[in-house]
């Protein structure tokens, strides 16, 4: 299923976007946020894995990044998270947040989701900027959450849409 926002478009990631994904993750940009991704990881994480649902992101034609989502199957307890990543390129343009919209209303419309999820690092102001653009709150910080690229444990914010919040 191909999903059009504003000015992006979301196709289902293929293994031929590997090695595009895996340039833009490269990018110091990018990997200050989203640390050790080579080719190999990206075929395991982002495009074989049944888990995860990965949209590449193209504006004009062009491969500009990815966004994915998970879904928590336990039906007392359903929503999905959500993660995105964009060529240094386009930062700050507004195509990160019509991303995060376009796949936000797939989830919300498509495939039932009453909740949705994300957790930037807490420094991430950019990507806490782009999810508010979309609706997401602020719920809280976790402590020592995730290990950073350089190895240390870092914070990170838990942001959160319901159905209503839905810009
Ligand atoms: C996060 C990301 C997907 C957002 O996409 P984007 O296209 O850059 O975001 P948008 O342009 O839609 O919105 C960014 C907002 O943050 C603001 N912003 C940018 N840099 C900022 C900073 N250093 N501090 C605070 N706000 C900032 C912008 O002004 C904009 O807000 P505004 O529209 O109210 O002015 C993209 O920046 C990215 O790929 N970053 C690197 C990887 C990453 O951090 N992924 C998310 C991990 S959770």
């Amino acid at each position: 299923m191909t999903l059009h926002g504003t000015a992006v478009t979301l196709r289902p990631t293929t293994e031929d976007d590997a090695s595009d994904l895996a340039a833009i993750l490269a990018t110091p940009e990018v990997a200050r946020w989203w640390a050790g991704y080579d080719e190999q990881r990206v075929r395991e994480e982002l495009v074989r894995s049944p888990d995860t649902g990965c949209f590449t992101i193209e504006h004009d034609g062009e491969v500009i990044g990815a966004i994915l989502y998970v879904e928590e199957p336990s039906p007392d307890h359903r929503h999905a998270s959500m993660d995105a990543f964009l060529h240094p390129d386009w930062h700050g343009k507004g195509l990160g947040s019509d991303a995060i919209r376009t796949l936000a209303r797939h989830l919300v419309h498509d495939r039932g989701h009453h909740r949705l999820a994300i957790d930037p690092a807490a420094a991430n102001e950019a990507a806490i900027r782009a999810y508010e653009r979309v609706g997401f709150r602020r719920v809280g910080v976790m402590r020592e959450y995730e290990r950073g690229p350089d190895g240390h444990w870092q914070d990170c914010l838990l942001m959160e849409l319901l159905e209503r919040d839905l810009t």
